[in-house]
């Protein structure tokens, strides 16, 4: 059987991601799930202080015994604290929430929505940069222009887009524009928070292929390029399956069938007057 060239890991500036992570959104105190993930191999741990899961990411993490340089952490300032001293004071809580004293990448969760200037926003990141705080940046749920104006006010170079992305959403111009500015697309709800599952086309395609529902669907972002994709899972085996995505390999029609079940609704995070006019 072909080996499919597909690597393990994501790049962009310097950014080397390890390209399954494990997302903690709505796991509550996660220490326990948190010290699993990185027990079964995950290395890359996504939260945001509005998840309420950093404490627990912070616990799992020391318990795990796993180094804390082998492992890529991610959090995220929410669209409350995007003025400056409201920023500085956010990135410090999170790392004493993690107890670490710096994150692999921070991003700014949601564009701002009170008429706060990109250009203080973007500062308050690459200051943390600066600072040491993060070792890289990125922002989430900006819209293609919103990024294009990031990067041309932004003091540091942002190495990430975090964005949703599932077989239900067509998000192939926000791929298209992430190759093109450098960036790492990291896809969240990659499992589209669980609506996948029982879908025709995709349980067919794990039949032939002997794999799981969630493997394929992982698997086809994997193959696409450019991606790192975060699932969430309390499941110890549901953990485990979604980090072997490496070792098989869908065909153009197989690839091409998933990426035709994107639908005009297949959007599951648009917050009203948070979201931004979406590409
Ligand atoms: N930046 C943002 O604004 C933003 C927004 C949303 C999410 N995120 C990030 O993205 C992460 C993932 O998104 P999400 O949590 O919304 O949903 P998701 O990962 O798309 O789906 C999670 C659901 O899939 C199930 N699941 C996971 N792996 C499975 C497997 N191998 N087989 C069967 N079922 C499986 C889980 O159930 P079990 O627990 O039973 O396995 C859970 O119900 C979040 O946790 C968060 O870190 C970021």
């Amino acid at each position: 059987m072909s080996q499919p060239a597909v690597p393990q890991f994501t790049s962009a500036s310097g950014a080397r991601i390890p390209a399954i992570g494990f997302g903690t959104s709505q796991l509550g105190d996660c220490h326990d799930v948190v010290a699993k993930a990185l027990e079964l191999g995950y290395r890359h741990i996504d939260t945001a202080w509005k998840y309420g899961s950093e404490k627990g990411v912070g616990i799992g993490i020391r318990a795990s015994g796993v180094p804390r340089e082998e492992i890529f952490l991610t959090t995220k300032v929410s669209h409350e604290y995007l003025r400056a001293g409201d920023f500085a004071r956010s990135v410090d809580e999170s790392l004493a929430n993690l107890q670490v004293d710096y994150v692999d990448m921070l991003h700014v969760h949601w564009p701002t929505v009170d008429q706060i200037p990109m250009e203080e926003t973007m500062a308050a990141l690459a200051k943390a940069k600066r600072e040491g705080k993060t070792r890289h940046i990125g922002v989430a749920n900006f819209n293609i222009a919103l990024v294009e104006e990031a990067i041309r006010v932004c003091p540091e170079p942002l190495d990430t887009l975090q964005a949703e992305y599932h077989p239900y959403l067509d998000q192939s111009k926000v791929l298209a524009a992430c190759r093109r500015l450098g960036l790492v697309f990291t896809a969240y709800c990659p499992l589209a928070r669980g609506r996948v599952f029982g879908d025709p086309v995709l349980t067919a395609i794990a039949a032939r292929k002997e794999r799981s529902l969630a493997q394929v669907v992982l698997r086809w972002l994997m193959q696409q390029g450019n991606i790192s994709a975060i699932p969430r899972s309390a499941n110890p085996h549901h953990m485990a399956e979604s980090l072997q995505v490496f070792d098989f390999e869908l065909s153009a029609d197989e690839m091409a069938r998933i990426s035709a079940l994107a639908r005009a609704d297949g959007r599951i995070a648009n917050p009203q007057g948070r979201a931004p006019a979406w590409d």
